[in-house]
Order: C-alpha cells, then sequence, then structure tokens
C-alpha cells in the first residue's frame, strides 16, 4: 500500500513537471525578415511595436496575429535598438551609432519626425525607458570624455534635454559602457509623489556597475572583456528587488555570474545575491511578469522563474534579443534575429 502510494506520488508529480514544462511554450509569430531586432514594446494585449536593423519597424494592433512592416523613410541604413510606444499611433525609435537620432510618429508608423539629434563624435545611444504615463522618459548613451550621456523628456519625446546632474557626473573606468542589447539597461521608477523618478541603470565591458539615483556600485556579474556585463535591469518597485542579467555575448552558453539580484533597501542599503539556479546562458533581456514570475532571453534560448530569480528554468532553445510584457495587459513577447517575433504561453 506504501508503495503503491509512492508510485502513484511519483507518476503525479511527473505529470505536474512535463505539464510545468508544457505550460511555458513559446509560439513564432513571424520571421524570415532581414533585420535583427532588439526594440520591442508592448502597450497591450492587441498592440506590439518592434523596431531592428535595417530601419525596419514592425507592427500588429491585433495580438501579434498579423504584423505590418515598414521601414523609416530616409533612415533605411539605421539600426533602431529601442522602441517606446505610447498606442497603436505614436513609439518613438532609437537609433544607435552617428549622428545620435530618436524619431516619432504619431500616425502609425506612415511618417517619422526626428524629435532630438546630437551630431558629437562618438555619440552611441543605447536604451530609452519611460514612466507609466508615458511623459516623462530618459536615454542614455555611452560616455563621451567619460561621463555617459543622458536626456530627458518631459513632453513624450516631442523635446529633450541633456541631463547635468546625478549620474551624468559620475566618472566611467576606461572600457565601461552601456550595452546596446535589448534597450533595458535604463529603468525609471516613478517615485511615491511628485513628477521625480529614481533612475536605474547598469553598465558593462570591462566595468560592470549599478547606478541607483546618485549611487554607484560594482556589480558581482561577469566583467573584464568588452563582450562581458550586465544588460538588462528590471525592477520590482513593490518589493524594492530588482534583477540583472548579462554575461559574455562571445560565450553565450556560459552560465558564469550572468544574473544578480538586488534588494535596495535605501540608497545606502543595496544587496546583491546570485540565483540559486542561474538562466542558461548569456541574456541580454529580463523582465518581471509579475512579482514571482519572471522571463530572461538571449542567443541561446529563454529562461522562465517562479520565486523571483532564484531558480531558472530552460523552457526554448530558440534565439531572441528582447522580451517585453503588455504595459496595460498579461502578454509576453519575445524578439530577435532575422524579424522573429514570439509569444510566451503565460501559464507558468
Ligand atoms: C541589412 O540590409 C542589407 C542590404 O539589404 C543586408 O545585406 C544585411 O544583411 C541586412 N542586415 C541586417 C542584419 O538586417
Ligand atoms: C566560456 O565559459 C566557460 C564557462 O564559464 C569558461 O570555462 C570558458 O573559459 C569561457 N570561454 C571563453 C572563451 O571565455
Amino acid at each position: 500500500m506504501i508503495l503503491f502510494k509512492k508510485i502513484l506520488l511519483l507518476i503525479s508529480s511527473i505529470i505536474t513537471l512535463h505539464t510545468y514544462a508544457q505550460q511555458a511554450a513559446i509560439s513564432i509569430l513571424d520571421s524570415g525578415r532581414i533585420t535583427s531586432i532588439r526594440g520591442l514594446s508592448v502597450v497591450d494585449d492587441n498592440v506590439v511595436w518592434a523596431s531592428g536593423s535595417n530601419g525596419t519597424i514592425a507592427r500588429s494592433t491585433d495580438g501579434g496575429r498579423n504584423f505590418e512592416w515598414s521601414t523609416a523613410a530616409g533612415f533605411e541604413e539605421r539600426d533602431f535598438r529601442d522602441i517606446e510606444a505610447f498606442d497603436s499611433n505614436t513609439a518613438l525609435i532609437m537609433a544607435v551609432a552617428e549622428p545620435a537620432i530618436i524619431l516619432k510618429t504619431k500616425d502609425g508608423g506612415k511618417t517619422w519626425k526626428k524629435v532630438f539629434e546630437d551630431t558629437t563624435k562618438g555619440m552611441f545611444l543605447d536604451a530609452m525607458d519611460f514612466t507609466d504615463k508615458n511623459k516623462m522618459g530618459i536615454v542614455a548613451g555611452d560616455p563621451i570624455n567619460n561621463k555617459p550621456f543622458l536626456a530627458v523628456t518631459r513632453d513624450s519625446g516631442e523635446s529633450w534635454k541633456k541631463m547635468e546632474e546625478g549620474t551624468v557626473n559620475e566618472t566611467f573606468e576606461k572600457g565601461e559602457a552601456f550595452f546596446a542589447a535589448s534597450g533595458t539597461n535604463i529603468n525609471l521608477i516613478e517615485k511615491d509623489r511628485g513628477n521625480e523618478v529614481h533612475i536605474f541603470l547598469v553598465s558593462g565591458g570591462m566595468r560592470s556597475k549599478f547606478y541607483y539615483d546618485n549611487n554607484a556600485d560594482s556589480l558581482p556579474i561577469i566583467q573584464g572583456k568588452e563582450s562581458q556585463g550586465a544588460n538588462s535591469i528590471d525592477v520590482n518597485p513593490e518589493t524594492k528587488e530588482a534583477v540583472i542579467t548579462g554575461g559574455d555575448f562571445t560565450n553565450d552558453t556560459s552560465k558564469t555570474n550572468n544574473c544578480v539580484l538586488i534588494k535596495y533597501l535605501g540608497s545606502a542599503k543595496i544587496s546583491y545575491s546570485f540565483p540559486q539556479s542561474p538562466p542558461n546562458g548569456y541574456r541580454s533581456c529580463v523582465i518581471y511578469v509579475n512579482t514571482d514570475k519572471l522571463i530572461t532571453c538571449g542567443t541561446n534560448g529563454v529562461d522562465i522563474s517562479n520565486d523571483g530569480g532564484r531558480n531558472w528554468k530552460f523552457i526554448s532553445t530558440q534565439s531572441f534579443h528582447v522580451c517585453q510584457k503588455a504595459k496595460k495587459g498579461n502578454k509576453v513577447f519575445l524578439a530577435g534575429a532575422n524579424g522573429k517575433i514570439g509569444i510566451l504561453s503565460l501559464n507558468f
């Protein structure tokens, strides 16, 4: 009888494990385009925008069943590494390298207007983030004369102003910069009152650091080579936790120090820990789906966590650069090389 019960238990746990694995699956919605997508912005469960190299933009208004593909006229050569969409008509795209530009559309991507340009030699924009109300946003760029470039908008990207205070006063170390891997190494969290924000930023390369408002800290993530360091940060303001992923993009199967968990209880009380079981390789993007559930992706696959990032399960060998959850909604989309766009089935 006891043996029988044990067998039953074993069978039921096998079934649970099996359905668990089955439930977290990724379906490919579109692929086979000459663009590498690193920008992804999901407005709600219907409206999805993506941006990539060769001036390419994709937009869906039916939850990803159909994507309209287009190129920004006059900018067909540019690599739009980040996108922020506000609704089905309005979005901003950010191009890497020189000259630094940000374009805005208000007609669903038919026309794009230049809202920011900086022709300074060495300009290289990496990522943008916006507050939930979409009005305030910050764009981060690689350091020039050892100082990171940050510019702020307070009118949904219509106008931008170079920031003169805060993190911009930090002197970056030699070989320290931002990755433009998924548009997620900057994260803004609205303060409880007023129109101000907390700024979270992660750098990588020869040095990988965590910037929280005016504080700079070394990160216990792999670093010391141009290809190594933190690529992505997501913040959960309710638990005051953050998760950072990265690794070495030239050694994408290595799990060595590729993920760091942060607890921030005020700027002077920041603690760092590693997951018990880390993601299965280099990870260019990480997001909270909710307080417990997270997803992370990279060139060698996708992992999920059900316990706030402490343990990761490898669920797919599909390569993706970026993943994003609907800002107002539940769906999670992923995108990567060759115009590949996927959707996660959420029951994990
Ligand atoms: C961009 O377009 C050029 C010319 O059509 C093509 O050769 C190249 O492979 C494309 N690159 C990517 C990654 O989009
Ligand atoms: C790749 O990662 C593995 C495991 O962390 C490490 O042993 C190896 O030295 C790395 N290779 C290179 C070329 O960095």
